[in-house]
């Protein structure tokens, strides 16, 4: 198969990532959002991040303005119907999904394969809503996209072998290593990282230890390159909260439930590095 566009469904911190990393490895890309503010803001993280790439050596002025002139934003979701593969990374929230699986359903060539970058929730679900489930499956990217080299391939029951070869080529094709796992929540790193997330904020609540103590023994007694508060406050305190609850809600195991002091962070507003307030401040 043929890969020339890919379409794109949100432009938020995942889907710039996405767009930005298909734009590198040489795809036309074509990113919805839902209004042009956020569309511009998008835009603007990607070719931030592309200059970034460039003042750190790994990628070209070149290859930068060349990776930018193939990347088309529109806030219109037919804009999308020339694609040749698609990536959804609209907001968390099953309903806006459902409703964007079933439109690009309807909207692109019957061979397309749709994915998912969903960080939990269930693609099964997803793909029920479309007259080809055996074209749906997860493609969950890392953040920050185009510098973490891990892509986890989520195959429902109903992917197909050929669905998810077509995916390895893919995701090799942007320069990802491919991991697969079966559509279960958390699939293979939130279920292992959730969990270790939250244990985290427990020790803080807990008093074990302060916020920097708990960070830096993570990151020099384990060489993780960041603490896990910081990377609560990395990945959005919404997010994490979010997933946990996923988690939880299927598993029914107290190792995923949020502890309080997660909810009322969340609830004040106090979501990491985005609200430029989290475990740390970053005004
Ligand atoms: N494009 C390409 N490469 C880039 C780049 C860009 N825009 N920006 C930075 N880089 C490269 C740098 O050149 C550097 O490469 P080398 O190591 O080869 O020199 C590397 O990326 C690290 O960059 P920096 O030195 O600027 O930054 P850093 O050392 O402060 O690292 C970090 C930043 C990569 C984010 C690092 O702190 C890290 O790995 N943190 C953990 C991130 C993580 O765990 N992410 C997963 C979150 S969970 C998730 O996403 C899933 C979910 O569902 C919740």
């Amino acid at each position: 198969m043929r890969i020339r566009q890919v379409g794109i469904v949100g432009c938020g911190l995942m889907g710039s990532g996405i767009v930005e990393t298909c734009a590198r490895a040489g795809y036309e890309v074509v990113v919805r959002e839902v209004d042009s503010e956020l569309l511009a803001k998008g835009l603007q993280r990607i070719m931030g991040s592309m200059a970034k790439a460039v003042e750190k050596g790994k990628l070209s002025q070149a290859d930068m303005e060349a990776a930018g002139g193939r990347i088309k934003g529109t806030v219109v979701l037919d804009d999308l119907k020339g694609s040749d593969w698609v990536i959804e990374a609209a907001i968390e929230n099953m309903a806006e999904k459902k409703q964007i699986f079933s439109a690009l359903d309807r909207l692109v060539a019957p061979h397309v394969i749709i994915a998912s970058n969903t960080s939990s929730m269930c693609i099964t679900e997803m793909a029920s809503v479309t007259k080809r489930p055996d074209k749906v499956l997860g493609m969950h990217f890392f953040n920050p996209v185009p510098v973490m080299p891990l892509l986890e391939l989520v195959r429902t029951i109903l992917t197909s072998d050929e669905t998810l070869q077509a995916a390895k080529e893919f995701g090799a094709a942007v320069g990802k290593t491919i991991v697969v796992a079966k559509d279960t929540p958390g699939f293979i790193v939130n279920l292992l990282l959730v969990p270790y997330m939250l244990c985290a904020i427990r020790a803080l609540e807990n008093g074990v230890a302060t916020r920097e103590d708990i960070d830096t023994s993570m990151r020099l007694g384990c060489n993780h390159p960041m603490g896990p508060l910081t990377l609560l406050d990395f990945v959005g305190l919404d997010t994490a909260y979010y997933i946990a609850n996923v988690m939880y809600d299927e598993f029914r195991e107290p190792q995923y439930a949020p502890p309080p002091l997660l909810k009322r962070m969340v609830l004040a507003g106090h979501l990491g590095r985005k609200t430029g307030k989290g475990f740390y401040d970053y005004k």
